[in-house]
């Protein structure tokens, strides 16, 4: 891997990060809505608090040359209502009422897991398609792993979709499934109604 490093997140990557996810998932965020990425990332930019220094996550980038080529966020505590200072109405007023709840929704569905004691959950890896298949996602889950040891997690958990080529990669990290989900209104929203619960357990308490 040619000058790959892993850093903790730091606020002023929160851009990257935000244009790295809606390149990433952008069939989902542009289901039933046509808004440009620049809107896309606006919307996020404004809606969405990622905090460096926020306690209720692990928070990694991968980076090549200073650029952020990956990212993995994994939630570990409850979280204390991180949006609520959505700017509503000039969100509204500048891309439709619509669009915006559209986003939301979106939003909402995508970070809805309950967390259960000592379970820590990723909420999102990424990696820019130039650089797939380099074992990046592996070094961020890596990572994330070892910041779960270190803290003392027993599990870690995530949600994949049905025909996401990413399991793979989970499966031979040692995930295993869980639970297989069906959702009418995640089907409907973000294009995906199976869902995988994957899970991987340690013993080291
Ligand atoms: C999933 C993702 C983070 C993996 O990052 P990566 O840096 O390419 O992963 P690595 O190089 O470390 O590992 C590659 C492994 O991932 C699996 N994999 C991931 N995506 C794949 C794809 N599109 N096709 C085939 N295998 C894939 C394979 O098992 C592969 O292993 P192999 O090279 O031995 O066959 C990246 O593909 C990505 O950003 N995808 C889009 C966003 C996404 O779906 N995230 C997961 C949400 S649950």
């Amino acid at each position: 891997m040619d000058n790959i490093y892993i850093e903790k997140y730091q606020n002023t990557d929160f851009r990257d990060v935000i244009a790295l996810l809606v390149q990433s998932f952008k069939s989902k965020f542009c289901r039933h809505q046509k808004l440009s990425n620049n809107d896309i990332e606006n919307i996020l930019y404004a809606s969405w608090h990622l905090k460096s220094d926020d306690p209720a996550y692990l928070h990694f980038v991968a980076k090549q040359n200073e650029k952020v080529v990956g990212v993995i966020l994994i939630r570990c505590r409850k979280t204390e209502n991180a949006n609520k200072n959505i700017p509503i109405i000039s969100l509204c007023r500048r891309y439709g009422v619509y669009n915006v709840i559209m986003m939301c929704t979106k939003m909402a569905l995508l970070e809805g897991h309950k967390l259960n004691e000592g379970e820590s959950y990723i909420e999102h890896i990424a990696v820019n398609g130039t650089c797939h298949g380099k074992g990046i996602g592996i070094l961020l889950l890596q990572h994330g792993e070892q910041a779960l040891l270190d803290m003392g997690y027993t599990s870690y958990t995530l949600a994949v979709a049905g025909g996401n080529p990413a399991k793979h990669l989970y499966l031979r990290f040692g995930f295993e499934d869980i639970k297989k989900t069906k959702s009418r209104l995640k089907g409907y929203f973000l294009g995906e109604s199976q869902w995988t619960i994957m899970k991987k357990i340690y013993n080291h308490v």
